[in-house]
């Protein structure tokens, strides 16, 4: 598959601590990839560093073909790269239309393909929430705000972390319908999550992390052949 993002080799630290361990992590044009693991194993760490949030000591990070590690978050962003941290982040201070409007931008290689009203009809309940201010939202209309907001940079790879932590079931569904939609509009994703199922219905590789290393990388059909062994390292 033609490459978007290519990592190979990335060490990152937290002080002393060592948290990325040499870890290879691709992601093709249009792919779906989940990025799986129990807490504290590096996931957050390994987006952030991909994002030029938190600093690699060494490796090497391609986008496009271009090296873009140690370039600032906004410069990463304007390249291509959409992120929906954990936890969030939208404005409260700013409506539902504005926190949309404020981050539209083109894409890297000039498209427009989202819009605002492609939003609103990606996520019917942002429509009905359009003059409401951020911090009136619930935690899952907070979520598909921040997705819409990441996608009107018409971004080419959209990382999600935690998709639905903390979400209702029925909020949960939407969230995974809707990426569904997003990847079948063309864009690559890459999602943190605990939900195997969920993750196995959207993506098409899998990448296990377990403390800092990567333990796994595959296709659903191989991920669902090392059943015992996946459900073992994600301590289900
Ligand atoms: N800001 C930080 N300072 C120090 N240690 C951190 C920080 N953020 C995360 N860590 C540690 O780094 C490791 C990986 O964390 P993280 O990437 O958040 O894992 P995950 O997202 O898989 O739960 C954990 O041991 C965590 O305690
Ligand atoms: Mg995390």
């Amino acid at each position: 598959m033609n490459e978007l993002l290519e990592a190979r080799g990335l060490n990152a630290y937290y002080g002393a601590s060592h948290v990325l361990r040499g870890v290879d992590f691709r992601v093709g044009r249009g792919e779906t990839v989940s990025l799986l693991g129990r807490n504290g194993m590096g996931k957050t760490t390994l987006l952030r560093t991909l994002m030029g949030l938190t600093p690699s000591k060494s490796g090497d990070i391609r986008l496009g073909g271009a090296d873009i590690r140690g370039w600032r978050p906004s410069a990463i962003a304007r390249a291509g790269v959409g992120f929906v941290p954990e936890g969030r982040g939208i404005f409260p201070n700013l409506t539902v239309e504005e926190n949309l409007v404020f981050a539209a931008r083109e894409g890297a290689d000039g498209r427009r393909d989202w819009t605002r009203e492609g939003i609103f009809a990606l996520f019917p309940r942002l429509a009905e929430r359009r003059t409401n201010w951020g911090n009136q939202l619930s935690g899952g209309e907070q979520q598909m705000l921040t997705i819409g907001r990441a996608l009107m940079s018409n971004p080419a790879l959209l990382m999600v972390d935690e998709a639905t932590e903390g979400l209702a079931p029925l909020v949960r569904d939407d969230i995974w319908r809707t990426l569904k939609l997003i990847a079948d509009k063309g864009v690559a994703i890459v999602v943190v999550d605990k939900n195997l199922d969920d993750l196995k219905a959207l993506c098409r590789r899998h990448v296990i992390l377990v403390k800092g290393e990567v333990v796994f990388e595959g296709s659903t059909e191989e991920l669902a052949a090392r059943d015992d062994f996946v459900r073992s390292q994600l301590g289900l």
